[in-house]
């Protein structure tokens, strides 16, 4: 549900982004505008920048941007909703009611919520007073009482009722307990989900408690973890375990582990950018979440071919969005919670400092796999490692793993940048060769906010221009329409923006960036405040849209015939591992014939 745009004006005309700004950063006038250095990266000279007549930032030389909403949300870490409402208390003003529609459904929410953290109370509780054992338990494996207070660890008495006779005293109906999750219910009725386990509370950005995970305790049989299932506020693959902690972590990266246990190790050693997907296998939605908060994610995944295979996944999914991957290969196939103990912190914090990116990863994978110390283990290692390198595409990248190679193996470095060409060269026809530097030169200067901007520069370019008039002139809004649809933009982010733009004016609004809700990371709005603020008005508005139009679908169609625009490095990566395996068989058949 959008938030009420009167309440949002209301919101934004009692916060001026240059007083909200100036407690953060030292501003200096200049002309209508202001700049300064920008608080979201490094820089000895301003380039951060506040337009005072659309009351928005830009920082060009990060690309950050956006309105007071994005500023917030960027530096206190918090998402949409949270930044609006710390505003809002900012300037003495109460948050809107929900609208009568929703609040049957948020009132249930709200039920569950209390209800978890009833229940967390009553497991922690559990722990402190009655649980010897599990107490014993955490103190062998290290976790400390401070630990235990900040995770809000407990545990589950072993009983069928404990908790549902508990939770049922202090007033809640069992329809609303069973929605939680906590009990369960058969022709007998409602029985507790968790019984004599260690229990994590699984908490939001906000501190509501979402759900649980739950230990079996050692030496019973049954699954060693469960969790709580999804729920109306619990959604496993849209959340992270401990991200509550780790959003606020100074260090540049995220640190994604396997289990509760190795993200509470992590963090009781004060490495506390440690997050942990929630029992199910790692998701795209964690994947754009973690990206809000970083760009780098450093992968510690269990050493066991489980984590491996984890691992390799992860990898592509977080490549997918954008973000830099790095891997921890553990030693001695330890989990992170193990090695700390057996290590110590300070070790394996020089192993995440010293994380080798997914190529090297992936080089490190095959090399375990042989014996390189002979000629045979050496030689079946290099073809493996040529043909990961072969999928490397830029050449300097390449070089450097060649030289690398080369020290580690004795084989001369000439010898396998060939091999390394002669595997990705010779097997493309012309065509594919073409195709193969295309998308290689994107590859290489691809834009991170709008990735497809590179298929057409032109394209974009009216893109953007286009929707710059639109922004300009909400009465073309109709017109806009009619001539141009979201699907015949070239590049799908510039659609995503005339969507939202539409829908915008659509509410007979004027726009402006806090409508887009969360619908856009702060380097997205950048993009926005850019196309807002930077590109020149338009003299002509309707005419030049219609010009603007002609060249974004002449160019929509060149790139058709030209068959590029539906290859996503995706597929190019595919159809570079099936030549690579058909070059490997040709090879073969060639030297047995
Ligand atoms: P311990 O150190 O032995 O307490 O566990 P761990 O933290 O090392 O966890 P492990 O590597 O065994 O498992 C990693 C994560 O996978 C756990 O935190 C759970 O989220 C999940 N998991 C483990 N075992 C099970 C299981 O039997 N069922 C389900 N659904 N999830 C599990
Ligand atoms: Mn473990």
């Amino acid at each position: 549900m959008p938030l009420p745009p009167e309440f949002l004006a209301e919101v934004k005309y009692r916060n001026n982004l240059a007083d909200v700004v100036t407690s953060y950063v030292n501003l200096k006038k200049q002309g209508a505008n202001f700049s300064g250095l920008c608080p979201f990266h490094n820089e000895k000279t301003p380039s951060f920048t506040i337009f005072s007549s659309t009351d928005s930032y830009y920082c060009f030389g990060c690309g950050a941007g956006g309105d007071v909403i994005t500023f917030i949300r960027q530096i206190e870490n918090l998402d949409y909703i949270e930044a609006i409402k710390f505003l809002a208390a900012k300037a003495g003003l109460n948050m809107p009611e929900d609208d009568a529609k929703s609040s049957a459904e948020s009132k249930l929410k709200q039920r569950i919520f209390e209800i978890n953290r009833e229940a967390a109370r009553f497991f922690h509780t559990y722990l402190a007073k009655d649980s010897a054992n599990w107490r014993g338990y955490l103190k062998n494996r290290g976790v400390s009482i401070e630990t235990i207070k900040k995770f809000g660890i407990g545990a589950a008495p072993d009983s069928f009722e404990a908790l549902f006779n508990h939770l049922k005293n202090k007033g809640f109906k069992a329809d609303d307990i069973a929605e939680s999750g906590l009990v369960k219910r058969n022709q007998r009725g409602f029985y507790d989900t968790f019984r004599a386990r260690l229990i994590f509370p699984i908490i939001d950005l906000r501190g509501n408690v979402l759900g649980f995970g739950a230990r079996i305790a050692p030496g019973v049989d049954g699954p060693k973890y469960i969790n709580s299932s999804d729920s109306k506020v619990f959604k496993k693959r849209e959340n992270l375990y401990a991200l509550n902690f780790a959003k606020s972590t100074k260090d540049d990266y995220l640190i994604l582990c396997e289990g509760y246990m190795d993200v509470i190790a992590l963090h009781q050693a004060v490495i506390n950018s440690a997050v942990a997907a929630l029992g199910t296998s790692f998701t795209d939605s964690q994947a754009k979440l973690i990206s809000r908060y970083s760009q780098n994610i450093v992968l510690a995944l269990d050493a066991d071919n489980a984590g491996a295979r984890a691992t390799k996944r992860a990898i592509d999914i977080l490549r997918n969005t954008g973000l830099n991957v790095k891997v921890v290969a553990i030693p001695e196939g330890l989990d992170p919670d193990d090695y700390i103990k057996k290590y110590g912190a300070v070790k394996f914090k020089a192993l995440v400092e010293g994380a080798a990116n997914d190529t090297e990863y992936r080089l490190f994978i095959e090399k375990e796999k042989f014996d390189v110390e002979t000629d045979d283990g050496k030689l079946r290692f290099m073809r493996e490692a040529v043909k990961i390198l072969a999928q490397v595409a830029d050449p300097i990248e390449r070089d450097v793993y060649a030289a690398k190679l080369s020290t580690e193996t004795g084989i001369n470095k000439n010898t396998i940048l060939e091999q390394i060409k002669s595997i990705s060269g010779k097997t493309y026809n012309s065509a594919r060769r073409t195709t193969a530097r295309n998308v290689q030169i994107r590859a290489n200067n691809r834009d991170k906010i709008n990735p497809e901007r590179h298929l057409s520069l032109m394209a974009a370019r009216a893109e953007e221009n286009f929707i710059k008039i639109l922004m300009d002139n909400p009465d073309l809004c109709d017109f806009a329409k009619q001539t141009l649809l979201t699907n015949e933009f070239v590049t799908s982010f510039n659609a995503k923006i005339y969507d939202a733009v539409l829908k915008i004016l659509e509410r007979g609004l004027v726009f402006d960036i806090a409508y887009l809700a969360e619908d856009f990371t702060p380097l997205e709005t950048g993009r926005i405040v850019e196309i807002l603020d930077i590109l020149p008005k338009s003299a002509n508005p309707k005419n030049e849209m219609q010009s603007l139009v002609k060249v974004i679908k002449a160019e929509k169609s060149r790139l058709k015939t030209q068959n590029i625009n539906d290859l996503s490095d995706e597929n190019w990566a595919d159809e570079m591992k099936n030549l690579v395996k058909n070059k490997m068989g040709e090879d073969k058949n060639g030297r047995q014939n």
